[in-house]
């Protein structure tokens, strides 16, 4: 274990070191990675927490991903696109709390390109703050439109690099066009987001050691990791999610490996465990996400079951609850990714 240690510390670590990390059977044993992803988090952020409010404008979607609950064959869903008037208001709303960043996601929805093109430009030049977009795929064109009209960060989840696995979650999509989707958002100067949802059924730690090594060699600005919980109106619906331990092993060796990423406490590992986020910000994460999204839609945007924070309205005031109680204050600015 030491040894171990002393690997992933030195960036000495093999794929396999990251397997039997990740295979560390309890709580107690993988303390010390814990204790460790939490002091390089505490080395680079000290103990703020960056505050990102997120708007789900859109759940309309051409694609059919087999986990999520939004997916165009759920007819279920009633569709909705949110008007600007109503995402000016909530950037107000945001500005006037000092969060300063805004993102804006929503399922892969194209048509509404020109709309949100338009939103970003007025945000731009209205307010001064970070803008991210969550959009999915596009061709390279596009996402140049989108970083002239203004938007600075761009998150797009690989979801998982093993080819078998992403072929049978995801039937629109194929992963080299993803992986070239995220090189070109780097080339064109986005900050850069992904990530992966962890305990896919079918996953293996294999698997996830192959994604912590692309993500070592992407080297994102951000990566937003998640357990995958199951939505009852998908293919995956009556699949079990695994516990939440998994996904902290995962945040501890990213943070290892990757230092400075941005990394957040993810509305999923809430889900999961009442306790997730706090214990994300204990070992490792130092974004918080709270849901900005307008009360009478939030309720569509469904990508699993019982997900947390759409009845309730928990904006900044909940987000700072949690973060004091993981020993964390809310930090200042607007946490762009800075390399070393
Ligand atoms: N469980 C957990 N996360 C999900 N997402 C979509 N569906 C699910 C689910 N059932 C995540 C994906 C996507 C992000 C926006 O939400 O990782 O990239
Ligand atoms: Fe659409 Fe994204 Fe859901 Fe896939 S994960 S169905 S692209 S919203």
């Amino acid at each position: 274990m030491e040894e171990l240690i002393n690997r992933l510390k030195s960036g000495t670590y093999t794929k396999d070191d990251l397997v039997s990390a990740l295979n560390i059977p309890d709580e107690e044993k993988f303390m010390p990675l814990f204790n460790l992803s939490e002091q390089i988090c505490e080395e680079y952020f000290g103990k703020g927490v960056f505050i990102r409010g997120i708007i789900e404008y859109s759940n309309k979607c051409r694609k059919n991903c087999n986990y999520c609950g939004i997916r165009r064959g759920n007819e279920k869903v009633l569709r909705y696109l949110i008007k600007p008037e109503e995402i000016y208001k909530v950037a107000e709303k945001l500005k006037a709390q000092g969060v300063m960043t805004l993102v804006l996601q929503g399922g892969e929805d194209a048509e509404s390109d020109p709309m949100l093109l338009d939103v970003i430009k007025q945000i731009r030049t209205k307010y001064e703050m970070a803008i991210t977009i969550s959009i999915g795929e596009r061709p390279f064109e596009v996402y140049k439109q989108f970083k002239e009209a203004g938007a600075d960060r761009f998150l797009l989840r690989i979801e998982t690099t093993n080819p078998v696995l992403f072929k049978a979650l995801h039937p629109d999509d194929d992963l080299e066009y993803r992986k070239k989707c995220l090189l070109w958002l780097k080339e064109l100067g986005y900050q850069v987001g992904t990530g992966i949802m962890t305990g896919l059924p079918g996953q293996t730690m294999e698997m996830i050691a192959g994604d912590l090594l692309y993500f070592k060699e992407l080297q994102p600005a951000m990566l937003g990791i998640g357990p995958f919980l199951p939505h009852e109106d998908t293919p995956l619906g009556n699949e079990k999610p695994k516990e939440l331990f998994l996904t902290l092993k995962v945040l501890a060796l990213i943070r290892i490996m990757l230092k400075n990423v941005n990394l957040p406490a993810t509305t999923a590992m809430g889900t999961l465990d009442k306790d997730g986020r706090k214990k994300a910000m204990m070992y490792g994460a130092n974004v918080f996400m709270p849901n900005y999204t307008p009360a009478p839609y939030r309720e569509s945007y469904l990508l699993y079951d019982n997900k947390i924070c759409v009845k309730e309205d928990c904006s900044n005031l909940c987000a700072g609850g949690i973060i004091k109680s993981a020993g964390k204050f809310v930090a200042q600015g607007r946490g762009d990714y800075k390399s070393f």
